[in-house]
């Protein structure tokens, strides 16, 4: 779109107006380092749902004109704005961080017509994707590095790629090649040498990102309506870029502790029987489990809240005895309501309302699961409030968690057309505008039902994704398959979902479609037994994938993995805990902390959890050793206690039974004692530390791992301290929940020693 000559500006509060020959657009300091560039195409002001409440603050800035500019700059960053509304930015240093490119966008040249009748004689899809309405080119200054953009396939810097932003389900292995997954997380960070930003363009119409792959000048952004709406955010790293992405949008909260240890889920666990036997044999091989998953089978033919009487005797007995072995039920809740007179979940709808329409007022139909369905409008509130008034049905039987799959919306009878009618809050929308936030709408009507009803912190699971969806739920990335390349993929994928805010992710461990092999298991669950979210999912028809389906020795490596990831759970609910703050993610990648570092930019195949564990799992069929890069600084070798120095390459024996891992110099890391599940072992009298020497801090949290309280100050935090001297402090920094720890026992080097604390207070000598 063409903007033409700048006529005038003004400024009023936190904008600056511009009007221009031809359309008006405006710059909103909403921080210091966070800028908005609008232009009112569709409406006059911002209509964001990755965004809740007021949050531009007043922040000093300054205008001036200058030749044929005008330059609004505030402490941290220097916007200049030209005719047709071309947009620069700069830091406070002076030095640039984008600048709009000036030239025309140069699309690859690719077929002629005689190349689209062959290819259209062989069934390709010859159709170039439309025109964008509303376009922002950056000009390429040569040094960048592209991180986020939700869950695209790929790898993790995403420079020289393309990609869709319109929610999909596409059962087919998922390549390199793929422009659209379930999520549409419009938000990326530039990295360059010296500086680096993110742009976050919060529009949900379908939108394209060319990450400098038709041409080396550019990256662009097109989409094909709504307005021009983005946000850059400034920061001195990519970690507070992040942050500044995360006040916009918001971050995880903290969820209940039990979340977060191992799940078991299949697609085709038929009954009652066997549910209680998978359970059973849970405990009888000692593979510790918090949680089972019910996936579509244990409705009664596909109706959302309901259950198969004749599969189950009894949910909630089931349930309420599963509980006392320390098992929860998280049960699949899919948007499609069976078309079905007589069912209420359907009359209720209809009655209401509630459901999609066709634009000649019909309810719109379409199929999944349970045959014809319609589709709730979750655009409005009050579909809203209905769908979450019906989790209560599942909290009646006990269920503890709510599984929603299939929200991109699928559709079993080709793609909901553009023009079905849904609703934006009071307004009558189409499809086009409503379809990547169908799922975050679902997700936050199940959000605020299982919160308003069950008081806990609900534990939300979704497949499709907006921007902001980290508020109501986790996210696990759909159907993958058994094969090597998701798992290589699992590595990337849920970095980058980090960096788009999703911080509680995690992919199905083992692979969801094909058949997983022995070795496949072993590896995907070294490496998936660190994803924040960590289940083990299989499809309908492909080989049973429980720990115990393959031999002795899958069974043993696959219960070291659990074992280890229950070891560590309090280190990753103080990583919660903190993330609740600062939008940081669980699951790193190397460069969100070694930014400067050539070697951590691209590389794919190790992460870190939090700052200081580092894990990097084989991902390859037949490897036994693994090239491991370790960033600067001091670490441990967690298996052997071996120091190295970092800023080098090693090569670590990994054999099948081995994952390796390594920790930095001066961390000190909270543990458990070994457990079959959450909350079976008191936890609340023993603080466990494992110290790595050097020079070091932690925050650890202590509370009752699952209400709101600690929002209202219950809980206790404990700051540690570790100096190069060997003397480690902890103090209890902020005492609030009633359970304080009254021992603490250090583990260094092999050696144990148990000291009384005082009040939550204690010093040992290492
Ligand atoms: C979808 C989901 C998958 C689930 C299946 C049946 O394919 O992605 O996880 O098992 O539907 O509900």
């Amino acid at each position: 779109m063409y903007f033409g000559k700048m006529i005038s500006w003004q400024r009023e509060g936190n904008r600056v107006s511009f009007h221009f020959e031809k359309a008006d657009g405006r710059i909103e300091v909403f921080t210091e380092k966070i800028i908005n560039v609008f232009a009112g195409i569709q409406s006059t002001e911002h209509r964001s749902k990755a965004i809740e409440g007021e949050k531009a603050v007043e922040t000093p800035f300054d205008v001036s004109a200058e030749n044929d500019e005008v330059i609004i700059s505030t402490a941290a960053v220097t916007v200049k704005v030209h005719d047709d509304f071309k947009v620069d930015f700069y830091n406070a240093a002076g030095e640039v961080l984008c600048r709009d490119y000036r030239g025309s966008r140069r699309k690859m040249d690719r077929i002629s017509d005689v190349m689209k009748e062959l290819l259209l004689a062989e069934g390709h899809n010859v159709n170039g994707e439309e025109e964008d309405k509303i376009s922002v080119i950056k000009r390429m200054e040569g040094d960048e590095a592209f991180y986020g953009l939700g869950d695209k396939t790929g790898f993790l810097n995403k420079r020289g790629y393309d990609y869709v932003m319109w929610n999909t389900d596409n059962p087919d292995p998922q390549v390199d090649s793929f422009k659209s997954l379930y999520k549409s997380i419009p938000f990326f960070i530039t990295l360059h040498r010296d500086t680096v930003f993110g742009l976050f363009f919060d529009n949900p119409y379908r939108s394209g990102f060319d990450m400098g792959k038709e041409s080396g000048e550019y990256y662009y952004y097109g989409v094909k309506d709504g307005n021009l709406d983005y946000y850059l955010i400034a920061g001195e790293n990519m970690r507070e870029v992040l942050g500044g992405y995360t006040y916009l949008t918001g971050t995880t909260p903290l969820p209940q502790r039990w979340t977060l240890g191992h799940q078991q889920s299949r697609w085709g666990y038929m009954s009652e029987a066997e549910i209680r036997s998978l359970a059973a044999k849970m405990r009888e091989c000692r593979i510790p489990c918090d949680v089972i998953h019910l996936d579509i089978d244990y409705m009664d033919d596909y109706r959302v809240f309901t259950w198969n009487p004749d599969r189950y005797d009894s949910a909630e007995r089931m349930m309420e005895e599963l509980s006392k072995d320390g098992f929860k039920i998280v049960t699949i809740i899919d948007p499609g309501v069976k078309l079905d007179e007589g069912y209420p979940v359907y009359d209720e709808g209809v009655e209401n309302g509630y459901f999609a329409t066709t634009p000649e007022g019909e309810i719109y139909v379409n199929a999944v699961w349970p045959g014809d369905a319609v589709y709730p409008d979750f655009g409005k509130e009050e579909v809203r409030d209905w769908w979450a008034s019906k989790q209560q049905f599942l909290l009646d039987r006990g269920v503890r968690g709510v599984w929603n799959d299939m929200n991109e919306p699928a559709s079993f009878k080709g793609e909901l057309p553009l023009d079905v009618v849904f609703t934006d809050e009071e307004e009558r929308a189409d499809h086009a505008r409503m379809h990547n936030l169908y799922g975050h709408n679902m997700a936050k009507a199940t959000y605020q039902g299982l919160k308003e009803r069950d008081g806990r912190r609900p534990f939300v699971i979704t497949r499709a994704c907006y921007a902001g969806t980290q508020k109501y739920s986790t996210a696990w990335t759909g159907d993958n398959h058994s094969i090597w390349a998701h798992l290589q993929m699992m590595i990337p994928q849920l970095c980058n979902l980090g960096l788009s805010g999703m911080s509680f992710v995690g992919t199905d461990v083992g692979g969801f479609g094909s058949d997983c092999t022995k070795e496949l298991m072993c590896r995907w669950v070294q490496a998936g037994s660190f994803s924040p979210l960590f289940r083990n999912h299989s499809a309908m028809g492909t080989r049973y994938q429980e720990a115990w389906q393959f031999d002795e020795e899958t069974l043993d490596i696959y219960r070291r993995a659990v074992e280890l990831r229950y070891h560590l759970i309090p280190y990753y609910y103080d990583l919660f805990f903190t993330g609740e703050k600062t939008g940081l993610p669980i699951m790193r990648p190397l460069v969100l902390h070694y930014e400067k570092d050539e070697n951590a930019r691209n590389c794919n195949g190790e992460f870190l959890i939090g700052e200081n564990l580092l894990a990097a799992p084989v991902v390859n069929q037949g490897e036994t050793k693994k090239m491991v890069y370790l960033p600067a600084g001091e670490w441990y070798d967690y298996w052997t206690g071996e120091k190295l120095s970092g800023e080098t390459y090693i090569l670590r024996d990994a054999p099948l039974g081995t994952c390796p891992l390594y920790v930095k110099a001066g961390t000190v890391l909270p543990v458990w004692p070994a457990q079959s599940y959450v909350g079976e072992k008191d936890t609340d009298t023993v603080l466990m530390l494992e110290v790595f020497p050097g020079e070091g801090e932690w925050e650890h949290f202590q509370d009752d791992g699952e209400s709101f309280a600690y929002r209202d100050g219950v809980y206790n935090q404990y700051h540690c301290c570790l100096t190069a001297d060997g003397m480690l402090s902890v103090k209890c920094v902020h005492g609030g929940y009633e359970k304080r720890y009254e021992r603490v026992q250090v583990t260094c080097g092999g050696r144990i020693a148990e000291t009384k604390m005082n009040c939550g207070n204690c010093v040992v000598k290492l």
